[in-house]
């Protein structure tokens, strides 16, 4: 009886009170929730309201010094701790408001950016920033942790290349961002464009190749690096090898055509560079002087008769005229540097043999007394490349048989 009223009472009052804290606690959860939510979910973390950088300093005085230095972060000199941090009570430990990576790439949208490039940089991507930027404040520019010439050799040493013979001087003095992105590009290695314009930015004497008729493909293209070593080399200019072999790379047929019995002297006293241009050239096949003033560079003794003979003046199987009528370039099989056998090679453009003139023998089981050498058209009776004499003849006729055949002899 007496429980029934105070128990109708309670069965009423009961679920107020359970209601309320119930409420209560549901919204001191959700809250929470949304706290949390809050926090969490903040990619990137909104600039809030700088609170009293006194505040943390006045526990974190040995940042203090760092608000002095001449690059402190933005956000660090205005005391946005918090930002970045999440304020600590009792854990003092680093926290921050989201992984490292995040927080920084959440305000750093160009940087962001780079991680969609083609080439990224292993640190960058790995979201190591701190590895070279200092969180809050350093004495080098963009807050870097070491000045720009020494940040990237603690992770690429660079000791080794220094005691080449030649070091290019940006790589020498770690300038690497000159050449290099710190973080990604679209150029391999991260450069920050192609090789071309980036090497022409110090080169401008290279530069003007470039508008030249004949382009070399690896030049022209910006392969610099097919031959140059963009650090350091034993072998000037910067090269990967030394000439011939730098060319030979890509030159196999050349080098076969060295290979060969007659040949000039290439890589013993001359290089390919001398009668080529590495880059780009007014003349065909990247000559360095055009047709036989190339040739006359060495050999100054041929031009003489050889401009007024007839044979200056052919314009049959190559270009008018032309030593490589007759000569190979690089090397042959027939002395000396002959395109054929010395004999075929007259008859090639003389067809009529026997000697239309005097029927004299040549050719094999004739030993030319004079040189000791099989008799041929070229070996004391005419010179091919003239001789101001009649008929490309080295000497007199009347002299020219005396040579051979003292007076008594002839028949
Ligand atoms: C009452 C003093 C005090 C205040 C105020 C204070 N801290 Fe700390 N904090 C400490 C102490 C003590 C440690 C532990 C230091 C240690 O382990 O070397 C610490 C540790 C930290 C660490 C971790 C350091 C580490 O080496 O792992 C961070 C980050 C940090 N505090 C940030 C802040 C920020 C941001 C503020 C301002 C919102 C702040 N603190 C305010 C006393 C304080
Ligand atoms: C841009 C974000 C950012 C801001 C702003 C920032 N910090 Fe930090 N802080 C970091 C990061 C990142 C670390 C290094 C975390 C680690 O080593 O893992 C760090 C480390 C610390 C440490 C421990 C190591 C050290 O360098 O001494 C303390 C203490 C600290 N911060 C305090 C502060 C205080 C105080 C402020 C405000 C004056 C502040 N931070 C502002 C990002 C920030
Ligand atoms: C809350 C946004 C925010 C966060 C988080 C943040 N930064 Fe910054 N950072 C800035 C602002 C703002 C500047 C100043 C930009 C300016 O001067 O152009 C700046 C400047 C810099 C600079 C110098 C740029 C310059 O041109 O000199 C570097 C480097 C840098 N931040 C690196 C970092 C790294 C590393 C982290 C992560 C530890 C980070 N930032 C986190 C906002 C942020
Ligand atoms: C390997 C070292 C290295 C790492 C790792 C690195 N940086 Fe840098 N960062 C540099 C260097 C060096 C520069 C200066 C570039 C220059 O001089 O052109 C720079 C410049 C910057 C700048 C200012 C110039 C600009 O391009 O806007 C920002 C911002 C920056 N870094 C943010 C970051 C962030 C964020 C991360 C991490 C995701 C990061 N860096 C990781 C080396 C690094
Ligand atoms: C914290 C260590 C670290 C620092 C500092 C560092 N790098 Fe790297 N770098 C690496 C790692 C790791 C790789 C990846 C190596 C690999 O893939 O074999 C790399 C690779 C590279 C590559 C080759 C990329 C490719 O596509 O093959 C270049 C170029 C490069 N770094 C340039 C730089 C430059 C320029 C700096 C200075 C701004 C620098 N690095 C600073 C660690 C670093
Ligand atoms: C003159 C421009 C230039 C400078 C300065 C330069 N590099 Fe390079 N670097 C290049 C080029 C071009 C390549 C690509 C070479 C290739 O195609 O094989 C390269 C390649 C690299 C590579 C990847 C290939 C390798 O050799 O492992 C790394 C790492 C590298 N550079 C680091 C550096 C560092 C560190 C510095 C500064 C000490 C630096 N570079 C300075 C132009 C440069
Ligand atoms: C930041 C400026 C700079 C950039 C970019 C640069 N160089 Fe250089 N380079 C120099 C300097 C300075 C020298 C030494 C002065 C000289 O001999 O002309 C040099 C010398 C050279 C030499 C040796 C020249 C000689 O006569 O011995 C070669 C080859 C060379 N660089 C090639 C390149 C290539 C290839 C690139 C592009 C991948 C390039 N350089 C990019 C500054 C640069
Ligand atoms: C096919 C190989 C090859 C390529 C590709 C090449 N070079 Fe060269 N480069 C050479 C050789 C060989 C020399 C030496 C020529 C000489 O001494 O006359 C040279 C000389 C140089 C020199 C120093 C001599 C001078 O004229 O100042 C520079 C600088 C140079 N090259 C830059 C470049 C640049 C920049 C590129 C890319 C745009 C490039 N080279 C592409 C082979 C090459
Ligand atoms: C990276 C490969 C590569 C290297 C290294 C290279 N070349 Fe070439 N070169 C080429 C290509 C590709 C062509 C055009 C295809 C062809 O005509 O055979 C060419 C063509 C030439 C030509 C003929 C140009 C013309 O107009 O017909 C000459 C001459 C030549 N190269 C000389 C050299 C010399 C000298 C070197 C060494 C200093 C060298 N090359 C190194 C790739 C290379
Ligand atoms: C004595 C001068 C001279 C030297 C040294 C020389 N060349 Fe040539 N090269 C020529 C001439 C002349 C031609 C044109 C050939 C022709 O018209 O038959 C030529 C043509 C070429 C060609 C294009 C035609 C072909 O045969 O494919 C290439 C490639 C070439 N040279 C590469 C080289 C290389 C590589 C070297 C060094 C190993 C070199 N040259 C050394 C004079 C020379
Ligand atoms: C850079 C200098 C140079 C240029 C240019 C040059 N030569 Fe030569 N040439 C030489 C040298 C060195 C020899 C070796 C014989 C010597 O010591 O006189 C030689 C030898 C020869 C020989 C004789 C080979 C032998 O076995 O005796 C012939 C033929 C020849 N060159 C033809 C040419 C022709 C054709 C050209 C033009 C396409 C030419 N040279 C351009 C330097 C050159
Ligand atoms: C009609 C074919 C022909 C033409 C064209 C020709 N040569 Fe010759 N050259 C020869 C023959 C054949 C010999 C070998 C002569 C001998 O046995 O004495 C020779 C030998 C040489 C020699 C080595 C012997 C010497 O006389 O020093 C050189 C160098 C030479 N020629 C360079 C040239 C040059 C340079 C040109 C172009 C200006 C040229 N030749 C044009 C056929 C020719
Ligand atoms: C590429 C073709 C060609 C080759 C190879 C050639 N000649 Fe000729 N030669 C000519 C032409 C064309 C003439 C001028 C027309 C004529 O008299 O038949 C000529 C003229 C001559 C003359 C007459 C010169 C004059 O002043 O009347 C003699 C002698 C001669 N050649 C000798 C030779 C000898 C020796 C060889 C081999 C070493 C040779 N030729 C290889 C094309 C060639
Ligand atoms: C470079 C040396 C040389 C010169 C120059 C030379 N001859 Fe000969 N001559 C020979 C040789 C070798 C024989 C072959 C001798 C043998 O059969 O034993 C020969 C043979 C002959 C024969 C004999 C032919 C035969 O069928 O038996 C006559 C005739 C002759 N020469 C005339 C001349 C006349 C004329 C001249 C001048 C225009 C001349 N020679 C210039 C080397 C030469």
């Amino acid at each position: 009886m007496n429980r029934e009223q105070p128990g109708g009472a309670q069965r009423r009052e009961a679920p107020k009170t359970s209601t309320i804290l119930l409420i209560l606690l549901l919204v001191v959860i959700t809250a929470l929730t949304l706290y949390f939510l809050f926090v969490f979910l903040r990619k990137p973390p909104k600039p809030v309201p700088p609170i009293a950088v006194k505040l943390c300093l006045t526990c974190h005085t040995e940042l203090k010094a760092k608000l002095k230095l001449d690059y402190a972060h933005l956000i660090f000199k205005r005391g946005e701790c918090i930002v970045c941090h999440i304020p600590h009570n009792k854990i003092k430990k680093v926290k921050l408001r989201a992984a490292r990576k995040e927080l920084c790439l959440g305000c750093h949208q160009s940087i962001a950016q780079k991680l969609n490039k083609l080439y990224t940089h292993l640190p960058v991507t790995k979201g190591f920033c701190i590895d070279c930027h200092e969180q809050h404040a350093s004495s080098h520019r963009y807050i870097l942790k070491e000045s720009p010439q020494k940040i990237c050799t603690a992770c690429h040493p660079i000791f080794h290349d220094l005691k080449l013979a030649q070091v290019h001087p940006p790589y020498g003095k770690g300038y690497c961002v000159d050449c290099h992105d710190a973080h990604g590009s679209d150029h391999k290695v991260m450069l920050f464009m192609d090789q071309n314009p980036l090497c022409f930015m110090c080169h401008p004497t290279v530069a003007p190749d470039i508008l030249k008729p004949v382009q070399h493909p690896p030049y022209f293209n910006g392969e610099c690096t097919a031959c140059h070593h963009p650090h350091a080399s034993n072998v000037e200019p910067l090269l990967l090898a030394a000439e011939p072999d730098v060319c030979y790379f890509c030159h196999d047929d050349i080098a076969e055509e060295v290979q060969r019995p007659s040949h000039h002297p290439i890589g013993v006293t001359i290089v390919c560079h001398d009668c080529h241009s590495p880059h780009a050239s007014y003349f065909s096949n990247l000559t360095l002087a055009s047709g036989n003033d190339l040739c006359y560079l060495c050999h100054p003794n041929i031009k003489r008769n050889y401009v007024t003979c007839a044979h200056n003046f052919v314009s049959w199987r190559r270009e008018e005229g032309f030593c490589t009528n007759c000569h190979m370039a690089h090397g042959s099989d027939f002395e000396p540097l002959l395109l054929y056998e010395s004999i075929t090679l007259c008859k090639s453009c003389h067809p009529l043999g026997p000697h239309r003139w005097s029927d004299h023998p040549y050719g094999d089981g004739y030993i030319d007394p004079r040189r000791e050498t099989r008799l041929t058209c070229a070996s004391s009776c005419h010179d091919p490349h003239g001789t101001g004499k009649v008929a490309m003849v080295r000497w007199y006729p009347d002299e020219l048989c005396l040579i051979c055949h003292p007076w008594r002899e002839l028949p």
